[in-house]
């Protein structure tokens, strides 16, 4: 690894965290917000101002942090020596990491259906797919912390 690499990859990896943090934030938050929405009656309040906070959740941070998550991650997988390919870890997490992405435009599609007042899934629903970012962030962090394989 050349200086320059190896005095940048601690910062690099520092952001990753950051942005990641901020992203599973709001893949945990989002759907809490859909269960209280899926319960607001339309054109209630409630359900009005819920459409704010979730259209600001979702452009206002976790679109920039899921950015961040990956453009970090991919910079660090670009640092040479960072990362041995032959390794199964990180395929597996970059599989979870799919995961996560195709969750988060779920979630944007959903929110894009709270905005007109389409939803049609149940509090029970948004209570239950909640589980897969927590499943999700449990594999990464002991794929990349443990590498077992
Ligand atoms: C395109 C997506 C991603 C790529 C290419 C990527 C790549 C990387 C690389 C190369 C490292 C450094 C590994 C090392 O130093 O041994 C790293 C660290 C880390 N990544 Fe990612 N990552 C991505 C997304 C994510 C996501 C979505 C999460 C969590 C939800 C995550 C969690 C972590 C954590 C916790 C670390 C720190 C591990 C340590 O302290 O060594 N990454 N990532």
């Amino acid at each position: 690894m050349s200086a320059w690499f190896a005095a940048a990859y601690p910062w690099i990896k520092s952001a990753h965290i950051v942005a990641i943090v901020a992203w599973m934030a709001g893949l945990l938050y989002l759907p809490r917000l859909f269960v209280y929405h899926a319960m607001a009656p339309i054109g209630s309040d409630r359900s009005e101002t819920f459409k704010v906070m979730e259209r600001r959740l979702l452009r206002g941070i976790m679109n920039p942090a899921m950015i961040g998550a990956l453009g970090f991650g991919l910079l660090l997988a670009g640092i040479p020596d960072v990362v041995d390919w032959h390794r199964g870890w990180i395929w597996v997490k970059l599989g979870f990491v799919v995961v996560l992405v195709g969750y988060h435009g779920a979630l944007a599609r959903w929110r894009a259906a709270f905005a007109v007042d389409r939803n049609r899934h149940s509090p029970r629903f948004f209570r239950a797919v909640n589980e897969l970012p927590t499943l999700a962030l449990i594999a990464i962090v002991v794929l990349v912390v443990v590498k077992p394989f």
